[in-house]
């Protein structure tokens, strides 16, 4: 859809105005100023008009690289919540699709779609989640095979389903899991005898954190990263 249509959709702006608003430079697609009214554009990506975001009636979804220190919640009177970073219009209409402890930094999933968030989180689903993890002891070989094969956490009656382990250092491992426990991670680490000092998590399926997303910003997902989480 040409640019100048999405903003007389998306808004109270006539055509006219709309080109108007385009060609004076008040309109930002994904960052950038864009004052061609002709350029075409799609829903996913990110516009703003005047500082805000703007976005056609539907489904709304986002990318966020959460800091460390931000709650991963709705709204929360004390604490700061990665909602919290969102201009208001957009906070409004999403929710977060698998949480990440407070913390715990990386790729965060926010979205209106509720189906598209079930099939990110259900564990029956199985989407798979990637986690760098900077450990404080040197991690042994047999402790990477029992991460891969599956542990029993503290408190449960059952093991890890089967995980996925690449090792970056003697204490620095890659880890993909298909679950989201509680604390999934960090217990399955101390149940090889080791403790979790930093995570971050870089990959939902195949969503992986946009390098260029310093933390506590966030873009608009493509059509294609939309589409790549299969209902
Ligand atoms: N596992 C954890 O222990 N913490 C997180 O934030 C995510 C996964």
């Amino acid at each position: 859809m040409r640019l100048d249509q999405y903003l007389a959709s998306a808004t109270a702006l006539s055509r006219k105005d709309a080109k108007k608003a385009v060609s004076t430079g008040r309109v930002t697609v994904e960052g950038d100023i864009c004052r061609q009214a002709n350029r075409q554009v799609e829903a996913t990506q990110a516009i703003y008009l005047d500082g805000h975001a703007i976005a056609l009636p539907g489904d709304v979804y986002l990318m966020m690289h959460k800091p460390a220190g931000v709650l991963s919640a709705t709204r929360d009177s004390s604490q700061p919540t990665a909602l919290d970073l969102l201009p208001g219009e957009l906070a409004g209409q999403v929710h977060i699709a698998g949480r990440l402890d407070k913390d715990t930094t990386g790729l965060l999933l926010l979205t209106s779609d509720g189906q598209w968030s079930h099939t990110v989180t259900s564990p029956r689903r199985e989407c798979r989640k990637s986690y760098r993890v900077w450990l404080a002891e040197a991690i042994p070989e047999e402790a990477c095979r029992a991460l891969e094969q599956g542990v029993m956490l503290n408190g449960e009656s059952t093991a890890t389903r089967p995980a996925e382990v690449h090792v970056q250092s003697s204490q620095v491992i890659d880890l993909t899991i298909r679950e989201g426990r509680y604390h999934q991670v960090k217990r399955m680490l101390a149940a090889v005898g080791n403790r979790v000092e930093r995570l971050h998590r870089f990959r939902i399926g195949p969503i992986v954190l946009d390098d260029s997303l310093a933390p506590g910003s966030f873009r608009a997902l493509t059509s294609e990263e939309i589409h790549s989480i299969s209902g």
